[in-house]
Parts: C-alpha cells; structure tokens; sequence
C-alpha cells in the first residue's frame, strides 16, 4: 500500500493550479445516463473516484472515448442500456448511488446496491428514496440492493427536503429532467457543484430555473448532444488556501473563481493570511502568527464545508488561542483528531464540537489516513511538523486529489511516495 514521506517543516512557496471538481464531476457523470445523443464530458479530474464512476457507466453500456491526458471522456450510450449496479461497485464509492436517478427516470427500473455507512457516519439513503418516490418510483429493499421500478414516465411533483442533502438534490434534479410536467424540490442543498450540474443540464436543453433553495424543473422529452467543461475544485482550491495559511507560504491559486470560495477566504484574513483575488485566481500570503477563531462551525453552502473541517483544524492546532471546531453536518468526523494528537495536538471532543489548546508543535511521525478529507488534513500537519512523517493508506488521498505529491513538490514540500 502506498504511503507519503514527509520531511518538515515545509515552505510553500509558488504556483498551483487547481482540478476540475470532483463532486461536480460524479453527478455530472451520472446524469449523461439521460441521454441518447453523444456527450463530451471536459476538465474532469484524474481521480479514483472519477475512475470508478466511468466503470460504473461503462457496466452499465455506456461506451466512453478518453482523451490522451484522461480529463475528456466522450460518452455515448447503448440503445439498451443495463440497470445493474453492483455491491462491489457502489461500495468503493457512495455517489454510486446518483445513478439510481437518471436510470429510473430513463429506463424505468434499476437494481442498485445500497452504499452502506462509512467511516464518517451511517450515512443513509432515505431522502433520495422517498424523494424519487413521490416523482413515481416504486421500491423495496432486498438482500441489500434497491430494487426500484416505475410505470413508465415518472410524474413531477413538489418535494420538500426534510434535510438540506446534497446528493438527494442532485439525484432528484437529474430524474426530474425527463419526467412528465413540472417539478419543484424546496429546501435544496445550492452547493456551486450542484448549480454546475444544472448548467450542464440546461446546456444539453433541460428546463431548470432556481430561486434561492428553491428549484423548479420543467421536464423535457430529450436532451441534446453536449459538450460541457466541469468547474474547478473548490475544495482542493480551500485546501491549498489553508496550506498556504499555515505554512507562512506565498501561493498563486489559478483555474478558480473566488466567488465560490468567498466564506473560505474572510475566514482565512480573519486569521491573518492576506489575500488578494481576481477573476480567475488567487493570491494569498500566510501570516507570521495565525489567529485563532473561537468558534468555527461546518454549514452547508454558503458556509464553512464539513469537506474543510479537518484541514481547518489543523489551522487552529497552530493557532495563538484555544479555539473550537462544531461539525453541524456528520455525526462522526473527527477521526483525524486521534492521528493529529499522535503529532502531539491539544484536542478535546465533545459531541460534535472539538476544543483545539492552539500553539502546537507539530512532531513529526507515523500516521494513519481514514478518510479522503482527513487524511489530507495529515499531509498538511506533516507539512509544519518538525521531523519525518509518514502517511499510511493514501489510497483515500487519491480518491479525490488529483496528483497531490506532484503539486504540492512543486511548491516546495519535501514529499515522496514511497510504494
Ligand atoms: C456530498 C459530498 C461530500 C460532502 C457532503 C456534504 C459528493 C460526492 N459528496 O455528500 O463530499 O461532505 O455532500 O457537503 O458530492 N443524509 C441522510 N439521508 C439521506 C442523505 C443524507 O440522512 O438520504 C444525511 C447525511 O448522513 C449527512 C447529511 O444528510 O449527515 C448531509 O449529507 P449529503 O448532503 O447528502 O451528503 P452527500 O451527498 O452524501
């Protein structure tokens, strides 16, 4: 299994380019399922979650042309596509389960593992379900697969989200394209990947109109050949931010809007970095001392992401003050905590909320990645600890980073992959 070496304490200094979105890409993905007409898929990123879904497609009948450098995939599907999706596909990924939408919306039927929880938390499925339900579907659950059929044409209806969920949104947003009249989900998740998966849509001649946290969706009978480059990562992009922050680095983020990461970037000057963007990249200088923040809390969009906390609490660890972490979105992630106290943080859980002593010295050692966000956190700990350290199990890593050694060596991490 591969892992990272570090050798810290890093300077970051230098230019990055960020990715294309990987929470964009997957439901993006998903949803050329809709279509008869060939689909040109641009800017995904070279991730193993990306993989897996264009295996996934591909198991289902689609035919994918990769382009040389692999971030292009033509899609063209089958006249009579396959509604499977198998455990051992949908288990090494949960956004599997945004196939489930577009195949009954299509092809009126599909038979879908359940994802199960993850390390994160249980993480259900219930609101997708009962959302695709009320546009039609019929279900049950056996021998743990979804096996979901409809009559025909789903119908649209109002749906009101009990939740704010973000894959619930999108999977009901992409069944309700092709479904008979109008549609109108309230109390969406409005994550900009979302809003990028509804450009996508509306390009290829899909009828969707939003109002705050309101969509409303006309459906259509087709949609038309598309081409459509996905947008850049924004996590990724808050990850090099944070870097950048922690490390007293002088960083140029390019390929990225900073409006879509604007509560990331007050937080970061609220903290000392200084910060300065235009139209498609950011500069940013971390301070000498880091300020620390008394209470910092996840939210869904437009607030802090969860998909931030780990790395934001590293921030705290070396900031001057004791500050607080509450995780509002899963209820257990906080996994990374155990592995940041082994280089020798000051952090106290209780329920969802993380007291962080701050003025840490980082020490470096031996770490154990958990999940894709956590272990990331780890790599930028190792980057301002003093010592070596080593990350196990960056396979997570790759899940969603696209290439992280090789950016983050360019900017002047002492980084090596050792196989
Ligand atoms: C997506 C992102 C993930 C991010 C998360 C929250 C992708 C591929 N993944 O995950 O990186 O951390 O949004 O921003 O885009 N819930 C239920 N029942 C459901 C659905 C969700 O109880 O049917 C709960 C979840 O357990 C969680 C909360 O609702 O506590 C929010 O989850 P959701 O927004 O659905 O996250 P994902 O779409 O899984």
């Amino acid at each position: 299994m591969d892992k990272f070496l570090i050798n810290g304490p890093c300077k970051i200094k230098g230019n990055v380019s960020i990715s294309g979105s990987k929470n964009a890409s997957l439901p993006i993905l998903a949803a050329t399922l809709l279509f008869d007409k060939p689909v040109v898929i641009k800017n995904l990123p070279r991730v193993r979650d990306i993989n897996t879904m264009l295996n996934l497609l591909k198991s289902l009948g689609s035919k994918i042309i990769l382009s040389r450098d692999k971030k292009t995939a033509k899609i063209i599907n089958k006249k009579n596509m396959k509604t499977f999706a198998s455990y051992s596909l949908v288990k090494t990924m949960r956004g599997s389960i945004l196939v489930l939408g577009p195949l009954i919306s299509k092809y009126h039927k599909s038979k879908i593992s359940l994802p199960g929880g993850c390390l994160i938390g249980a993480r259900p499925v219930n609101y997708h379900l009962t959302a695709l339900k009320k546009l039609g579907m019929k279900y049950e659950l056996k021998d743990g697969y979804i096996l979901a059929k409809s009559k025909g044409k789903l119908s649209g209806t109002t749906i009101n989200f009990p939740k704010i969920s973000v894959g619930a949104t999108e999977n009901s947003i992409i069944a309700a394209c092709l479904a008979k009249g109008k549609t109108v989900l309230k109390n969406c998740a409005i994550e900009p990947e979302i809003k990028d998966l509804t450009n996508f849509l509306n390009k290829a001649g899909a009828k969707i109109k939003w109002t705050g946290r309101v969509c409303k969706i006309i459906g259509v009978n087709s949609l038309n050949e598309t081409e459509y480059s996905v947008m850049a990562d924004r996590i990724e992009a808050g990850t090099f931010c944070v870097a950048a922050t922690l490390a007293k680095g002088n960083l140029q983020i390019n390929n990225l809007n900073p409006k879509i990461i604007g509560t990331e970037i007050k937080l970061l000057k609220k903290v000392g970095a200084k910060i300065k963007t235009s139209e498609n990249k950011i500069l940013i200088k971390g301070p000498e001392k880091i300020k620390s923040i008394k209470s910092i809390k996840t939210k869904e969009f437009p607030g802090i992401p969860t998909d931030l906390q780990a790395q934001l609490m590293v921030l705290m660890c070396k900031a001057v003050g004791k500050s607080s972490i509450t995780e509002s979105i899963f209820e257990n992630r906080f996994m990374h905590v155990a592995e940041l106290q082994r280089l020798g943080a000051k952090i106290n859980i209780k329920n969802n909320t993380a007291t962080i002593e701050g003025n840490t010295k980082f020490i470096g050692a031996e770490l154990m990645s958990s999940d894709l966000r956590a272990s990331v956190a780890l790599v930028l700990a190792a980057i301002v600890s003093n010592g070596k350290s080593y990350i196990n199990r960056i396979y997570h890593l790759d899940r969603g980073y696209e290439k992280i050694e090789n950016k983050l060596k360019k900017i002047g991490v002492k980084i090596k992959r050792l196989k």
